[in-house]
């Protein structure tokens, strides 16, 4: 598995997304866990969760759990896994997402987010989403009080503006190592926070990188080129996706969410997939 950079930690350059196992739509454990199992047989050692990752008000933290159950009943050795988790939404159990970014609320998240993953400190510690009754600068205090306080090795920011990526890193300094934004065939509207992540030298995750959950499987169909350069290669549509993401720069690092082995292990193998300049202007046009 090729290799990329999160700060000083080197993780496969694919992540997986944990997110279709948690909530609508997600399958049973016992498919979940081979899913996560498949994704380490691959050599996948990074694992985007989220405290927010649950269907119903009581079970807050379902995938953080499960991720922590699957690693613990793994055979091989997990020590090298980085799972990165966020807090600052909530989901009140009707299908809604709410924020809450206020440093006590931020502190408490980080708290029960270290006991389900029992670990002393969470590698990855991402700002989920910007909350507009609390100040942008307030919120990232709490996150850089968090590491330093040795809770959290490394934070993180998702869902930001350019500005509010040049507030965190003034706040954070060094402490901030990468940008989560949604980014895809489908959007492309987070290009310059993608360039400016770059600029810095911040690893940048693309989220919902196929599309999103519900129309991941019609990429090809929905982007002609990708199904052009899909077949001429001989490899699906989504890998196609991954591919031209991780050709975007060293810094990229896709996290496609599955709930099938099936898919994670194919996204998997997109870091083997090499495009040309051609295949990539086609796919950029699209
Ligand atoms: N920071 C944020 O605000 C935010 C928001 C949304 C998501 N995220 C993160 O980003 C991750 C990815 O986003 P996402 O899960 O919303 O959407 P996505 O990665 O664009 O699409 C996920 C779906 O793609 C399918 N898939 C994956 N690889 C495939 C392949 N090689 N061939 C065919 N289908 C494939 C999976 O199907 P199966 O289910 O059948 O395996 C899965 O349900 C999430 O899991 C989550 O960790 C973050």
């Amino acid at each position: 598995m090729k290799q990329r950079h999160i700060g000083d930690t080197e993780v496969s350059a694919i992540g997986l997304g944990g997110m279709p196992m948690s909530i609508e739509g997600r399958p049973d454990e016992e498919r979940s866990v081979r899913t996560i199992h498949a994704a380490l047989d691959a050599g996948i050692t990074l694992i985007d969760t989220a405290d927010a990752y649950h269907l119903h008000a009581d079970e807050v933290g379902h995938n953080e759990s499960l991720i922590a159950r699957a690693l613990a009943s793994y055979g091989g050795d997990t020590s090298g896994v980085l799972v990165a988790t966020k807090g600052g939404h909530l989901r009140p159990g009707d299908g809604s997402w709410t924020v809450d970014s206020s440093p006590a609320y931020l502190r408490a998240a980080c708290e029960a987010s270290l006991k389900r993953l029992g670990v002393e400190a969470i590698g990855l510690y991402q700002h989920h989403r910007p909350d507009p009754s609390v100040p942008y600068a307030e919120s990232i205090g709490a996150v850089r009080d968090l590491v330093d306080a040795g809770k959290v090795r490394m934070a993180g920011i998702s869902n930001a503006t350019p500005e509010q990526i040049r507030q965190a890193r003034e706040i954070l300094g060094d402490r901030l190592v990468s940008v989560q934004n949604q980014y895809s065939p489908a959007f492309r509207s987070s290009e310059p926070e993608l360039a400016l992540s770059v600029e810095l030298g911040l690893t940048f995750l693309p989220w919902s990188p196929l599309g999103g959950i519900a129309q991941a499987g019609e990429l090809g169909s929905r982007f002609a080129p990708f199904a052009e350069v899909a077949a001429a290669r001989g490899v699906s549509p989504q890998q196609v996706c991954l591919a031209w993401l991780l050709a975007r720069s060293p810094l990229v690092i896709p996290i496609p969410g599955s709930s099938r082995p099936e898919t994670i292990r194919d996204s998997a193998a997109a870091v083997d997939l090499t495009l040309d300049e051609g295949e990539l202007a086609a796919l950029d046009r699209a």
